[in-house]
C-alpha cells in the first residue's frame, strides 16, 4: 500500500490540518510501502506570498511534522520544489485534464476571490500539480481533509483519462478521509471550515498554541442558547467541539453525549479545553529544538528527496514512453 499527502508550507498549521491531516499520516507511516509525505512549496506560490517568509514556514511545517511524529527512517518526507517530476508530470498531465473540471473546482473558486492583486494561471492549474504529486508516486491511499475530496476526485479522473488515452500506466488513488474531525469548524463561527487565511485568530487553535491561548479560544468558542450537550444540525458549535473532544481522547462521540447529560456548556468546554492541551502537548513540547537546527532540517528533506525522486523518475519515464515524448526508450 503507498501513501502519499501533500501539506502547504503557508501560515500556522492549526488543530483542523493536525486532526483533519497529520494524525493520519503519522498512523499511516508504518502501513505505508512506503508512505510519502511532501510539504508542498510549489502549491504555496500560487497566492500573494513572500519569498522569505516561505522559506520559514517551509522549516516551521517541516519541525511541526516531525514533532508530530513522523520519523524520516519510517517515512519520506520530503519538498516538493526538490523533485522536478512533479512539475513535468503536471504538465504532461494537462494533455489529459479537462479545462471545464478545473473551472469546477470550489478551491480555486474560494481563493481567488480573495486575490487583490492577480489571480494567477498557476492557481487555476494548481489541482494539476496536485494530481502530479501523487500520480509520480502511484499512491493507493491519500489521507486528507473534507476540503481535498474534489481534488482527489480529479485526481482520478486525470488517471483514468490518462490511461485510457495512452494504456494503463498510472494507479488511480483513492482518499482517506477520517470519519470524524474531517472539516474542523471555526470556533468562532462554527458554520465554517477552520482556516489558515479566512476568520480572526480567536476562531483557530494553533498547533503550537500555549496553553494559555487554548483555554482562552475554548473558552469563548461561539455555542447556541440551547442548554444540550448533543449533535444536531441546529447546534454547529457544540456538534465541532463534540467531535474534537472525541478526537482527542478517543472517545466516541455518543458517549461524550451520554457523559455530558446534565451537565452545561462551561463545564463541557473547559473539559475539551483539557483534552486539547493534552493532546497538542507533546507537538508543542518537541518542536522547539527540532525548528533550531535548520541544518538538520535540510538533511532530512534532502535524503527525503533523493528517495522520492528515485521512484517519480520511474513513473515519469513510463509516462514519456507512453505519450511518445522525448527520446525513444532503447529497443
Ligand atoms: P493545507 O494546510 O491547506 O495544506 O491543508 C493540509 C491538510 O489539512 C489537508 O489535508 C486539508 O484537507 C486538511 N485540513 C485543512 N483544514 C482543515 C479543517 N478545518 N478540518 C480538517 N482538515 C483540514
Ligand atoms: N491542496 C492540498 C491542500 O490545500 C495540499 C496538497 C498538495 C496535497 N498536493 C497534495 C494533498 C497531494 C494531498 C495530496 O491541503
Amino acid at each position: 500500500m503507498r501513501i502519499f499527502s501533500g501539506i502547504q508550507p503557508t501560515g500556522r498549521k492549526h488543530l483542523g490540518n493536525y486532526i483533519g491531516a497529520i494524525r493520519q499520516y503519522v498512523e499511516g507511516q508504518d502501513r505505508g510501502d512506503p508512505a510519502v509525505f511532501c510539504i508542498v512549496d510549489l502549491h504555496a506560490i500560487t497566492v500573494a506570498y513572500d519569498p522569505k517568509e516561505l522559506r520559514e514556514r517551509l522549516y516551521d511545517t517541516t519541525a511541526i511534522l516531525l514533532a508530530a511524529g513522523l520519523d524520516p527512517a519510517r517515512c519520506i518526507l520530503f519538498r516538493q520544489s526538490d523533485v522536478h517530476e512533479h512539475t513535468e508530470l503536471a504538465w504532461l498531465l494537462g494533455a489529459v485534464c479537462a479545462h471545464g473540471d478545473l473551472n469546477r473546482m470550489h478551491q480555486f473558486k474560494d481563493k481567488s476571490a480573495t486575490q487583490r492583486e492577480l489571480v494567477s494561471a498557476g492557481l487555476f492549474f494548481y489541482p494539476v500539480l496536485q494530481a502530479a504529486d501523487v500520480l509520480a508516486y502511484r499512491a493507493d491511499e491519500v489521507p486528507v481533509g473534507e476540503d481535498q475530496r474534489q481534488h482527489i476526485e480529479l485526481m482520478r479522473e486525470i488517471a483514468r483519462r490518462f490511461n485510457e488515452r495512452f494504456g494503463e500506466t498510472l494507479v488511480v488513488p483513492d482518499h482517506r478521509i477520517p470519519e470524524i474531525g474531517a472539516k474542523v469548524m471555526d470556533l468562532q463561527e462554527p458554520e465554517r471550515k477552520m482556516s489558515t487565511t479566512v476568520g480572526a485568530d480567536s476562531g483557530r487553535v494553533y498547533v503550537l498554541d500555549e496553553e494559555k491561548a487554548i483555554r482562552k479560544k475554548f473558552g469563548s468558542a461561539v455555542t447556541d442558547s440551547g442548554r444540550e450537550i448533543r449533535r444536531g444540525e441546529d447546534k454547529a458549535g457544540i456538534t465541532n467541539l463534540i467531535g474534537i473532544l472525541s478526537v482527542a481522547t478517543g472517545v466516541p462521540e455518543a458517549q461524550i453525549e451520554a457523559d455530558f447529560e446534565g451537565k452545561g456548556y462551561g463545564d463541557f468546554k473547559k473539559a475539551v479545553a483539557d483534552a486539547v492541551v493534552e493532546f497538542l502537548a507533546p507537538v508543542r513540547e518537541a518542536y522547539p529544538e527540532i525548528r533550531a537546527d535548520e541544518g538538520a532540517l535540510e538533511l532530512v528533506l534532502s535524503n527525503g528527496a533523493d528517495r522520492a525522486r528515485e521512484i517519480a523518475s520511474r513513473t515519469l519515464e513510463d509516462v514519456r514512453t507512453a505519450m511518445g515524448v522525448g527520446v525513444p526508450p532503447a529497443r
